[in-house]
């Protein structure tokens, strides 16, 4: 445990800096559950919450992060960027922390497309994703948002709100040769040498 990840003075966000926390791997049983609704999406100890878990993906190149990945059982995500290093050929999402999420399914249509999840580390695989969706929550601010979206947009939501029914991406593969690890699958890639340095 590196020193520093955990919070001295636990109590109401008060603008302290915002700590990278350890994300859980597959295999911890906290990443199975289903996650239970916030309460009071206005409760002040959200805050320091969402600035840990921003901080923590944007330290490790994630497209997204859902708070039972830091060991935080509540229904809460966070995903956009404008580019991503992991995901060079995407086009932007806008960012967004969604308190209690709800996801419409708009299409029986899907496309498969590689996913990798900040708990599988250094690994992809082939998930097929719905490619229309209609998704929205509870915004930090307490705002109402609801939204539709398209392609690796709808993709990165709804591999987000799989993390809250405590389901992996590698649950959703359909044809497991098309999983494994991204200097097997990819050698030499750009991708391969990123996945590297932000493991490290
Ligand atoms: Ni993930």
């Amino acid at each position: 445990m590196m020193p520093g990840r955990s919070r001295p003075v636990p109590g109401p966000y008060d603008g302290e800096a915002a700590l990278i926390r350890d994300i859980l791997k597959m295999g911890d049983p906290r990443l199975l559950r289903v996650a239970k609704p916030v309460e009071d999406p206005a409760d002040p100890a959200l805050g320091p919450i969402i600035a840990d878990m921003v901080e923590t993906m944007h330290a490790t190149n994630g497209v997204g992060l859902a708070a039972p990945q830091i060991g935080v059982d509540l229904r809460l995500v966070i995903f956009g960027f404008d580019t991503n290093p992991r995901y060079p050929d995407e086009a932007p999402v806008p960012a967004t922390t969604l308190i209690n999420p709800w996801l419409k399914i708009l299409t029986d249509e899907t496309e498969d497309g590689w996913e990798g999840c900040l708990s599988v580390p250094g690994l992809r695989g082939l998930v097929p994703r719905a490619t229309h969706i209609r998704y929205g929550g509870i915004l930090e601010g307490g705002e109402v948002l609801e939204r539709e979206a398209r392609g690796f947009h709808a993709r990165v939501f709804q591999h987000e709100y799989d993390h809250l029914d405590g389901i992996l991406y590698p649950q959703r593969i359909r044809d497991m040769t098309k999983f494994g690890f991204i200097e097997a699958l990819f050698p030499g890639s750009l991708l391969a040498a990123v996945e590297a340095e932000s493991a490290a």
